[in-house]
């Protein structure tokens, strides 16, 4: 089997380190991307320690200039070719309504759906060198139904599903597959600004978003939109 060459932006902790880490264990290259550089650091010696070949590029996806410039890196790691593109790397925070400042709005939009597209128009190139290319986009239950406090996140990710359902449409003739993932709450750091004392013990693992990933990328068909 040929080494899969995986870009996961966002990889540096949470969901995307373990989707890093999933795929390592099948002896993938995985790029990964994000603005803390010891995070990607410690990321990239799990991917080495796993079995894979890891690469840390630092990028603020907020800055589409960095955003571009990381793809342009992974690719060159990649030696030009892409097989997978995650879409991974987003912020949330909770504030109601009248909260809401524009640039918080702005910022939930540039991150969470501006990056997405900045990073897939960049690498559709390297994705077109593949036998089998595949892009993942990380929506939310958030995609799908509305949650108070969430009004700048819910928009956000309802944006992110919009791109994504089009996106397969769009690419569907170049043989570029595009798959949505709706995970629930899932136990990550992005979860720590939830108010209130609520219980943890139904949350979703990280590990159960990568293992979702990673069938995705492997199934024939049924693979377009993906609850976990
Ligand atoms: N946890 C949940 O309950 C849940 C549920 C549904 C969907 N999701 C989605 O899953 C994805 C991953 O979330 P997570 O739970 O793993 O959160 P997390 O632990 O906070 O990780 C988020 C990742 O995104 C990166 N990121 C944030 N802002 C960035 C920026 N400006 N430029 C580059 N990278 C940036 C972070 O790195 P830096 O901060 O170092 O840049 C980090 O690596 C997100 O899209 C999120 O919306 C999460």
């Amino acid at each position: 089997m040929t080494q899969l060459r995986v870009f996961i932006t966002g990889g540096g902790r949470g969901i995307g380190r373990s989707i890093a880490v999933r795929f390592a264990r099948e002896g993938a290259k995985v790029a990964i991307a994000a603005r803390n550089s010891e995070q990607l650091d410690a990321v990239v010696a799990e991917i080495d320690a796993a079995g894979g070949e890891g690469y840390a590029v630092q990028m603020d996806i907020a800055d589409h200039n960095s955003a571009e410039a990381a793809v342009f890196r992974a690719t060159e790691f990649f030696d030009g070719t892409m097989d997978l593109l995650v879409n991974n790397a987003g912020i949330f925070s909770m504030q109601p309504f009248e909260e809401l400042t524009l640039d918080v709005w702005q910022r939930f939009l540039n991150i969470n759906l501006t990056g997405p597209f900045v990073v897939t128009l960049e690498a559709l190139g390297a994705l077109q060198e593949s036998e089998r290319p595949h892009i993942i986009n990380m929506c939310s239950i958030a995609a799908k139904q509305g949650f108070a406090g969430n009004v700048g996140y819910c928009a956000s990710k309802y944006g992110l599903r919009g791109f994504s359902d089009a996106l397969r449409e769009d690419l569907r003739a170049k043989g570029i597959r595009v798959s949505t993932i709706y995970p629930s709450a899932t136990d990550t750091s992005m979860l720590a600004g939830v108010p209130g004392d609520w219980d943890k013990s139904k949350l979703n693992q990280p590990e159960d978003v990568a293992e979702v990933v990673w069938k995705a990328y492997h199934m024939d068909s049924g693979y377009e939109d993906l609850d976990v």
